[in-house]
């Protein structure tokens, strides 16, 4: 069980002050009915019957998030002198406690996860866990080798000595390459291709486990996950169980 106002504001409609206004001015419905009490207790049964201004409006335990990270945003939900990705999303959601899983650089674009579910993050983001993350990126220098493919799949070492896991890298025309990593060290990928002699210019990711960019996501803008995707994601790090809380 849960409040209902509680309920409404983690699952990103608002803050507990602006929900518990719409609480008593009668505009939200509990199956039907006009709720005018923000401590009305919320079951599991109730998560679809919501409804504020007489539109449906889902409960969720946590929000977790798909963002299509534009270059010159830093990965941080705050910062005394540059923009954020918090400034990407609307309030609502900023204010559910998202925090981004990992980090892309400011330059980075593409797909960055960001959730309220601090296991859930803990575990994406963990080398424990050894999940996927999918990049393309543009390079100066030779053009990629057998040898240099083989060398990423055996594990590359790093100019500071640092041994990687093993990855997979695949050339591409036109200066680009795709590469598969399975952990999240700082600047890794720009740190892979400088061990290799080349010097990446773009870089962007594409998929994180079993994720992929929408390809009508536009750079700059983010989406909720659906319940099949986040199913896909907690399987991915061993989190079958089913979700605590409301549901
Ligand atoms: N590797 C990098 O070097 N930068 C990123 O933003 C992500 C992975």
């Amino acid at each position: 069980m849960m409040r209902l106002d509680r309920a409404l504001a983690n699952s990103g409609y608002g803050s507990r002050s602006e929900i518990r206004k719409l609480i008593r001015l009668g505009r939200v419905t509990v199956a039907g009915q006009v709720i005018r009490d923000a401590a009305f207790p919320i079951s599991g049964a109730d998560v679809e019957t919501v409804r504020i201004d007489g539109q449906e409006k889902p409960l969720h335990d946590h929000l977790t998030v798909m963002l299509n990270k534009p270059a010159g945003f830093i990965t941080a939900m705050e910062d005394a002198r540059l923009p954020t990705v918090a400034d990407l999303l609307p309030p609502g959601w900023v204010r559910t406690g998202l925090v981004p899983v990992g980090r892309l650089d400011r330059d980075t674009t593409g797909l960055l996860l960001l959730t309220s579910d601090g296991t859930l993050n803990h575990r994406l983001a963990s080398p424990r866990w050894g999940v996927w993350k999918a990049y393309r990126f543009r390079y100066d220098g030779p053009e990629w080798t057998a040898e240099d493919i083989a060398a990423f799949a055996d594990g590359l070492t790093l100019a500071d000595g640092q041994r990687l896991k093993p990855a997979r890298l695949t050339p591409l025309s036109g200066h680009e390459a795709d590469l598969s990593l399975h952990e999240g060290k700082f600047h890794q990928v720009k740190r892979m291709v400088q061990a290799c002699g080349r010097e990446v210019v773009r870089l962007h990711r594409h998929a994180f486990g079993p994720l992929t960019l929408d390809d009508d996501l536009a750079p700059g803008t983010a989406r909720l996950l659906r319940q099949d995707e986040i199913k896909a994601l907690r399987a991915a790090v061993q989190m079958d169980e089913p979700a605590e809380g409301i549901r």
